[in-house]
């Protein structure tokens, strides 16, 4: 998709016109009086598509509750509607809203990515995307434009790595992977192998991917756009490419879906080409733990005692918390080996977290209040809905080991916490923050906005982190 910013207000021919509308200025669509409102109310998301006009009418829903996601999203479901009506080129009237160009052009990047790798009729593609603002605002559009281009284009990344199946992606192939958008988005990158990871005692990623044919690997990118001495910002991402639950296996309900278990890990490696791209101003670290979680004769086993990374011993309680096992290597990693002055580590780490939330938001967790609000402030910005919750001493207590220093599982209660509280106590005193995103890494039934399957989240609120970092 070409994506254009200019201030010509005519659609050009084979142009399909596009305008939002809220609730309030519904009536102002052309031939009103003959629509009703039963029609088309102009609530968000909705659409009316007016041949004889060659106009898609798209809603915005109540005025009062008009935000950057609301445009981002209505931008999406045109881009959507006119790809499903066989619709190329498209002029988008943004003349009220270019504040938010660069939410529209997220919009438009997320709205017309699907995973069509293995389909053998592919959707009709979008040619042209033209955004009209006003003159005055182009300069400042302009670059609105391509910076959300970027984020989205980043998300994309994340989503099309994410959907692949796990007989296809596995540790090796997504190291491969990652190795390929390195070198193209100019990043640097370490793989450690298996030989590797034992030699540097890697013991809870080496643990986890004990019962898999495929070896795990640990992934390091780079971006050093900062002064050389300064300490990276450090992502950490679990990706699990397919998680059966080990030993205690999963039942087969929904089993499917853990080949998005891998998405902390790809939110990761997205932002870091997004970072490259906009040639952000800051050392950041990109940490990817991928290892697979099966069941074999090599697997481990319940009751294993593993020594991680920094030393800590562990008690697995259950095989299916394997997420913890990995990013506790991550972390420790990317404190003491990459001495970073920020920790943030993203997974799909409890089903817990899906109970408490909803497929609504992400959790949020940290030792850092500055960093929470920072997290927050970017969440708020790209929409990417996180809601914090506590880390109670509590918590930690629950996780105490009687035979190690913590054991991997501690019950039913506070599921999420708990695995948060359990991946804190390997960020030591580095600031460190944890998102949970198993509620919002893939969605079953496509949006109005956006396709089925891996939904890229995550990636645009490390981008917007790191580009405003302060201090
Ligand atoms: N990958 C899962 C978490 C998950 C569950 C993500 C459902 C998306 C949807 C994770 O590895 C896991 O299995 N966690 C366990 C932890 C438990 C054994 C302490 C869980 O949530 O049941
Ligand atoms: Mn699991
Ligand atoms: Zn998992």
């Amino acid at each position: 998709m070409k994506l254009k910013t200019d201030s010509h207000p005519t659609p050009a021919i084979g142009e399909t016109h596009v305008r939002f509308f809220t609730e309030s200025e519904r009536n102002s669509i052309p031939s009103a009086r003959s629509i009703p409102e039963a029609e088309w109310s102009a609530k968000p998301n909705s659409t009316l598509l007016l041949h004889s006009h060659n106009l898609l009418c798209v809603g915005l829903g109540d005025p009062a509750k008009l935000s950057r996601q609301t445009l981002r999203s209505a931008v999406g479901t045109a881009i959507r509607t006119l790809q499903k009506s066989g619709r190329a080129k498209a002029a988008l009237d943004l003349r009220a809203y270019s504040k938010w160009t660069r939410a529209a052009a997220e919009g438009a990047l997320l709205a017309e990515y699907s995973f069509q790798d293995f389909k053998k009729t592919k959707a009709s593609a979008i040619a042209s995307v033209r955004f009209i603002v006003k003159a005055r605002d182009l300069p400042v559009a302009r670059k609105k434009a391509l910076h959300g281009e970027v984020a989205g284009i980043a998300a994309n990344i994340a989503r099309q790595v994410g959907n692949q199946p796990g007989n296809l992606l596995y540790p090796e192939t997504l190291a491969a992977e990652c190795r390929r958008i390195a070198r193209r988005e100019k990043l640097g990158i370490t793989i450690l192998d298996e030989k590797q990871l034992q030699r540097d005692g890697f013991g809870g990623l080496l643990a986890v991917g004990l019962g898999s044919k495929r070896p795990p690997r640990l992934i390091i990118l780079r971006h050093n756009g900062g002064r050389p001495a300064d300490p990276p910002i450090a992502l950490v991402g679990k990706a699990v490419t397919f998680d059966t639950g080990g030993i205690s296996i999963k039942s087969a309900d929904k089993m499917d879906e853990m080949i998005f278990d891998k998405c902390g890990g790809m939110a990761v490696l997205g932002a870091m080409a997004g970072i490259a791209r906009l040639n952000v101003k800051r050392n950041v670290v990109g940490i990817i733990a991928s290892a697979e979680n099966m069941p074999s004769a090599t697997a481990y086993r319940p009751g294993d005692i593993v020594k991680t990374y920094d030393g800590t011993f562990i008690e697995v309680i259950n095989t299916d918390a394997e997420g913890r096992m990995v990013l506790a290597d991550a972390i420790s990693y990317a404190r003491t080996a990459c001495k970073s002055r920020a920790i943030i580590d993203l997974a799909t780490l409890t089903g817990a977290c899906v109970v408490a939330l909803g497929d609504y938001a992400a959790g949020l967790w940290s030792t850092s209040e500055s960093l929470q609000a920072a997290l927050l402030a970017a969440s708020e910005k790209t929409g990417e809905r996180l809601w914090p919750l506590p880390l109670y001493d509590e918590y930690t207590d629950q996780i105490r080991s009687d035979v190690a220093a913590l054991k991997n599982a501690g019950g039913r209660p506070g599921g999420a916490c708990t695995a948060a509280a359990f991946l804190k106590a390997f960020a030591g005193d580095t600031p460190w923050a944890h998102l949970d995103i198993a509620p919002v890494a893939n969605i079953t039934k496509p949006r109005s906005d956006l396709s089925r399957g891996a939904t890229g989240f995550g990636t645009r609120i490390l981008i917007e982190l790191v580009e405003n970092w302060r201090a």
